[in-house]
């Protein structure tokens, strides 16, 4: 199976499945010489982590990760950085019934269908366990990139979504409540809306909002390796992701060129940004921002109708510890495939000219 690594020069191959031994991963082309800051490791694994509150999956995963390689006495050697974490929780009986059964919309059929045959349990490869060794070498990567700032934020629950501008909320909101918006009143709405939505054995999707700041110029490898593309391709990786949009993104095509042009300041900067910080492909030093779309997810508690591994109609209804809506959880995600852009570039860059 191909397709499990990401990055050019900082590149992170991962492995495992969710009711495997562990997960885990390698990251090659880390520079010698960054102090790791173990902590800040912690720190996002504990926002993506399972059951840290109310409104998502109440499976209890310690997502204690263990260094093998690469760091010595707290510092990187340049040598490949080796990880593992353990899977300590499973419930393989929570999927005996996926075993011969396609859940709709799951990766059930379509991985079955590829390679013959597949680990079930816990969705094996395709399940959001696997996004928890991007969260790692995210958190690298974020080292490397010390003055760069990423902040990423719910700004959609459903049909709830947030209307202020990123330059209008205060970020350090975002922590400060479960669902992770920057809006304290519409955390409100959205944590209930999401604790209604599960009662009912149901799930619901969302967006996620993403900002990067203090971008160096020059970041981005034209003509296939575009900044924008690269983020597309990162946040398009991560499960359940639909939709993805840089700057004005769809709402640019309705304008007109006279009212989307960014004006120049003498300074090369720009009055304006609907370019989303990124033209040509290479970052102009304005901040970069864009939003990803996530799915409901598939498994829901409701009986829904599918079929089986050899063509029968059955009736199937979702069991085990799911989440009603992956955004709070998946924001760490988003800034570590963001961070992990980032650093690719940000160490191809010392290539480009003498
Ligand atoms: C943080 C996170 C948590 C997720 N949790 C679940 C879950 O509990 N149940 C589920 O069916 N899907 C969950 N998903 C989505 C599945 O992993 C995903 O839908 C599946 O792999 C099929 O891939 P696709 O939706 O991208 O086509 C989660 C996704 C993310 C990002």
């Amino acid at each position: 199976m191909a397709g499990n690594s990401f990055g050019t020069v900082f590149k992170l191959t991962t492995f495992g499945e969710s009711h495997g031994e562990a997960i885990g991963g390698v990251i090659d082309g880390c520079p010698a010489g960054l102090a790791i800051d173990i902590e800040a490791i912690r720190r996002d694994m504990q926002r993506r982590k399972p059951g840290q509150s109310e409104i998502v999956t109440q499976r209890k995963e310690e997502d204690e990760v263990e260094f093998l390689s690469g760091i010595f006495e707290g510092i990187t050697t340049g040598t490949p950085i080796g990880f593992v974490i353990r899977n300590t929780n499973q419930k393989s009986r929570d999927y005996s019934h996926i075993k011969d059964t396609y859940r709709p919309s799951h990766a059930d059929f379509t991985y079955d269908k590829k390679y013959g045959l597949r680990d079930y349990r816990g969705g094996g490869r395709s399940s959001a366990r696997e996004t928890a060794c991007r969260v790692v070498a995210g958190a690298i990567a974020k080292q490397l990139l010390k003055d760069i700032k990423i902040n990423a934020y719910v700004s959609a629950v459903g049909e709830i979504q947030l209307s202020k501008h990123y330059s209008e909320l205060d970020f350090s909101q975002i922590e400060k409540n479960p669902v992770r918006t920057a809006d304290p009143e519409i955390a409100k709405e959205m944590e209930a809306y999401i604790k209604e939505v599960r009662k009912s054995g149901d799930t619901v999707g969302g967006v996620i909002s993403c900002v990067l700041q203090n971008v160096p110029i020059g970041l981005g490898e034209p003509v296939f390796d575009k900044l924008h593309a690269e983020l597309g391709k990162a946040m398009l990786s991560i499960n359940a992701v639909k939709g993805f949009e840089y700057g004005s993104g769809f709402g640019g095509s309705r304008m007109k060129g006279s009212e989307h042009n960014d004006p120049f300041e003498k300074d090369g900067s720009t009055k304006t940004n609907f370019s989303g910080g990124i033209q040509g492909g290479i970052s102009n030093g304005e901040d970069i921002y864009f939003n990803v779309a996530f799915k409901p997810v598939a498994t829901i508690m409701q009986k829904q109708q599918t079929i089986d591994s050899d063509g029968n109609t059955v009736e199937m209804q979702g069991k085990g510890r799911h989440d009603p809506c992956v955004v709070p959880r998946a924001i760490p995600i988003v800034e570590a495939m963001a961070a992990l852009v980032l650093a690719d570039f940000f160490l191809l860059n010392r290539l480009t000219k003498l």
